[in-house]
Order: structure tokens, then C-alpha cells, then sequence
């Protein structure tokens, strides 16, 4: 009879002794997660405490990378009630309570990244140390970047190309090639982290080719194109007066040959005489056309 009451006095005295030096103890199972934008993430929190849950408190706080002195609620665990942030109301959940303080984050993005402190009170527990902290990184791919040219697109002018990458975690890198004909890449000046360009001087044939950017990190590549031709007629360089000297001296020497021919013609029958001169006179246009063709032609077109 009097021994189940001795046993549960030994029991309390015996919890009671070890309340008197027990304190909660918060484990963070990781020190820092990565996950990729989009998928869920289970961050860890495991507490052990001598006490019933029934004044168990919970809080999940996260300090973002983008304003790391203003840490926000993330969500709360109090008197059997979870309170959730409402920008993370249908993505964030307890998954273990009320034995474990753990989290599941769906669908991250990246302002989901930062340090992520779990707080654990359970009285008449003392907290020794009662928090604890992780590093959540969200990955995520190179968005595709945007390639533009600025500059004189002329025989010896400058050419500016510059490409810029809006996202990606962590930051991509970026570089500039000549892929023909043959692959080389480019020195390149970065304008702050997420945009670089290349400067191309003294324009010509040389620098005619395709140019391409590519921004690159741990998830992947993207890259955009920049096409810059230039094209020349066979004498680019000869000065102009030149090129139309004889090219106006080919004109004069076939009409004067077409009059010789005219003439023997002429000798022979009065009747194919306005025949031959009407094909004449088409030979002459075709001549002068090509005289407007001399100056070089440049073209740039975006892939
Ligand atoms: C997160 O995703 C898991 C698995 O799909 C699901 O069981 C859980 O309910 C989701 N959490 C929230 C808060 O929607
Ligand atoms: C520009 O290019 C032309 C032809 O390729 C070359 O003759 C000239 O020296 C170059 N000028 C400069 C400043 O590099």
C-alpha cells in the first residue's frame, strides 16, 4: 500500500534535483544550408528540455541578407499556437511539434537568405543557450543577360559592347569573347558586380565577327550574342579619287570601242545601226552603278 506513494515521491524528489540543474539546450543539427530557388528546405532545430510543453515557445527569426540589422519574425510557436509572418504564411511550417523546433520552407526565393536564429523557451527551464543559428543561401541560375553595343561604327571608330546580368546567386561572372575565327576572350571592365563590357578600338575587318557573353555560376551558363561585320570592297583604303579614275577610264574606253564597232558597222549596213547603240547604252548604266557600290558597307545585327 505504501510503496507506489514512495515511488512516486522518489521520483519527483529525484526530478526535482535534476530541474535544479537542467537548463534547455538548443541544437542546430547544420551550420549553413543551400538550396536552390523553388524547392523546399528543412531547416533544423532540436531542443531538450526536463519540462512538459506545456509553456513551450518557440521563435524562428531571420536576419536577410539584403538588411541584415532588421531581422523579421519568421514564425512562432506560443501556447499551442503557430503565428506565421504573413509574407511567409502558405510557404513556412513547423514540422516536429512540440518535441522538435524544426522548419520547412517550400518554394524559397532568394530574399529567403540570411541567418536564421531558433529560440527555445520552455519554463521553468532555464535557456543554456536557448537559440540557435544557421546560414540559409538560395541558389539561383544566371537570368539571361542583356548584350547591347554603343559607339561609331565606323572604319577606325570605338565600339562599345556591354552585357548585363540581373540575377543570379552567386553573383555571375561574366566575360566577353571573339568566337571567330578563332575563340578568344576579351580584357574586360566590370561597371559594379553584374555588368562588364568590352572596348573595341580601331574598327575594321579585323574586328568583324561574332562577340558573344556569357554569365556563369554554379547552376549554370547564359549567354548573349553580339554579331559586328564590316564589309569591304577589295580596295578599301585607296584614296577615292582613284577607284572612279579608272573605273570612269574602262567606262570611256568601251564606249569608244562600241563606237569603233558602231562605225565598222555602220560601214557594213546603215540598218543594225540602232540595235548595237541600245545595247550600248545599257553596258554604260551597268558600269556607273557599280561606281556607287565602292564605299564600305557596315553592318551589325543583335542574335
Ligand atoms: C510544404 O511542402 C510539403 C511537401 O510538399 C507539404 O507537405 C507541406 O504541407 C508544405 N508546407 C506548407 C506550409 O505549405
Ligand atoms: C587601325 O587599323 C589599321 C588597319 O588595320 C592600321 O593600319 C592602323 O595602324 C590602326 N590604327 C591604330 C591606331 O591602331
Amino acid at each position: 500500500m505504501a510503496s507506489p506513494v514512495r515511488w512516486i515521491l522518489w521520483t519527483t524528489c529525484v526530478c526535482f534535483a535534476a530541474r535544479q540543474k537542467a537548463a534547455l539546450r538548443v541544437t542546430m543539427r547544420e551550420s549553413s544550408l543551400e538550396v536552390v530557388r523553388g524547392d523546399s528546405v528543412l531547416l533544423p532545430c532540436s531542443f531538450f528540455t526536463y519540462s512538459d510543453f506545456s509553456r513551450l515557445n518557440i521563435i524562428w527569426t531571420l536576419a536577410p541578407f539584403s538588411s541584415p540589422d532588421t531581422p523579421v519574425q519568421v514564425i512562432v510557436y506560443d501556447h499551442g499556437q503557430v503565428i506565421k509572418n504573413p509574407s511567409l504564411i502558405d510557404r513556412v511550417d513547423f514540422t516536429g511539434l512540440p518535441f522538435s523546433a524544426d522548419i520547412m520552407i517550400n518554394d524559397t526565393r532568394v530574399s529567403d537568405g540570411g541567418i536564421y536564429r531558433c529560440m527555445v523557451n520552455n519554463p521553468p527551464d532555464t535557456a543554456d543557450p536557448g537559440v540557435g543559428e544557421l546560414l540559409l543561401s538560395v541558389l539561383e541560375p544566371p537570368s539571361l543577360p542583356v548584350c547591347e553595343w554603343d559607339g561609331a561604327i565606323d572604319m577606325g571608330g570605338s565600339v562599345k559592347l556591354s552585357c548585363l546580368v540581373e540575377q543570379g546567386v552567386p553573383t555571375p561572372e561574366i566575360r566577353w569573347e571573339k568566337l571567330n575565327p578563332e575563340e578568344i576572350s576579351l580584357p574586360i571592365n566590370m561597371e559594379g558586380e553584374l555588368s562588364g563590357s568590352v572596348q573595341i578600338v580601331n574598327v575594321s575587318s579585323q574586328t568583324s565577327g561574332l562577340y558573344r557573353c556569357s554569365a556563369t555560376n554554379v547552376l549554370g551558363t547564359e549567354n548573349c550574342y553580339v554579331n559586328l561585320a564590316v564589309y569591304n570592297s577589295e580596295a578599301p583604303d585607296s584614296p577615292s579619287g582613284i577607284l572612279p579614275g579608272v573605273l570612269l577610264t574602262l567606262v570611256m574606253s568601251s564606249v569608244l570601242l562600241a563606237l569603233l564597232v558602231l562605225i565598222l558597222w555602220l560601214h557594213r549596213t546603215g540598218q543594225d545601226g540602232r540595235r548595237t547603240r541600245r545595247g550600248r547604252k545599257g553596258e554604260e548604266e551597268q558600269c556607273y552603278n557599280e561606281i556607287g557600290y565602292t564605299p564600305s558597307l557596315m553592318k551589325r545585327s543583335f542574335v
